[in-house]
């Protein structure tokens, strides 16, 4: 696929994709939400790329949220589709990536720009960053699972009252949130990200798959995140990255797993 909106870079293990559309403050319309789709495929399905990392271009957005002007004249079953595509495509794709993806959040993340970084496994800030997800402010709620997500990473009461107020918090203040792990100098964002990433290459990306799938578990209604567990330890015991990793461990030296 040609990509008009994103652009990636890939320096193995670590590829960052990068929201293109800075005039716009990167808003998600279709077509992003689409080539994104495409970028996380096939980036997932990379043998030689362990770890994602997703911002957006220019100083000033991360995204801005989805695009507005798309669907502001949309039918009751058109608004329907359009979180229901959008999630299937997106959101839940990426929270369920085998490959972990890490939301590097470089200034405004509103609405569905912060259901993205929610999504991601992980989120780290520029101290520029501003969050919150204004969609009642629109007369419209968050549709890209952010009023599942935000309670989960940041306690019921504070999404409430985030989401009621349509207001936005600074990077400090997601830290203090937990909705955020760390908060960096705008200009330390993407090394800090490289550094992480970098750390998590060095580990079994079979066991970080199967890690994903059974924390995830638990916050799924539908299977029971312990027995996912179970069955997700047991796995790893017949990987070839379990015998190395159990074997360099004996044998005193640094693991080199292969990735099966
Ligand atoms: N959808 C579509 N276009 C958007 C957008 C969005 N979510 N967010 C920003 N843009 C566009 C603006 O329309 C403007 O385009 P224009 O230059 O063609 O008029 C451009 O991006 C720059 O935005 P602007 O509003 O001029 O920047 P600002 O610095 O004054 O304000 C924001 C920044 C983020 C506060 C403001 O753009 C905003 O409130 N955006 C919408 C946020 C939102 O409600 N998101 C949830 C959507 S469900």
């Amino acid at each position: 696929m040609e990509y008009e909106n994103i652009y990636i870079e890939e320096e193995n293990p670590i590829a960052t994709i990068v929201i293109n559309r800075p005039k716009k403050l990167n808003a998600l319309n279709k077509r992003t939400i689409e080539e994104l789709h495409v970028a996380f495929k096939e980036l997932d399905e990379d043998a030689n790329i362990k770890v994602i990392v997703i911002t957006g271009s220019g100083e000033k957005a991360f995204v801005a949220g989805a695009d507005i002007s798309e669907f502001a004249s949309f039918s009751v079953e058109e608004g329907r589709r359009l979180a229901a595509e959008g999630q299937e495509q997106l959101f839940s794709f990426v929270e369920n990536l085998s490959t972990p993806v890490i939301a590097a959040i470089n200034g405004f993340a509103l609405g569905g720009g912060l259901e993205l970084a929610m999504s991601s496994h992980f989120r780290i800030a520029g101290d520029n960053a501003k969050m919150g997800l204004p969609e009642v402010s629109l007369g419209v709620i968050p549709g890209y699972g952010g009023t599942q997500r935000l309670p989960q990473l940041i306690g019921k009461g504070r999404a409430m009252e985030l989401i009621m107020t349509a207001g936005m918090i600074d990077a400090n203040k997601a830290l203090e949130y937990g909705l955020v792990n760390h908060v960096v100098a705008s200009d330390e964002l993407l090394p800090l990200a490289y550094k992480i990433a970098g750390r998590i290459s060095n580990n079994s990306s079979v066991a970080i798959k199967h890690a994903i799938k059974a924390v995830n578990a638990g916050y799924s209604y539908d299977v029971d995140g312990y027995t996912v567990e179970i069955d997700a330890f047991g796995t790893c015991f017949g990987t070839n990255d379990f015998k190395e990793g159990t074997s360099a461990f004996l044998e005193k030296r640094k693991a080199d797993f292969p990735g099966s």
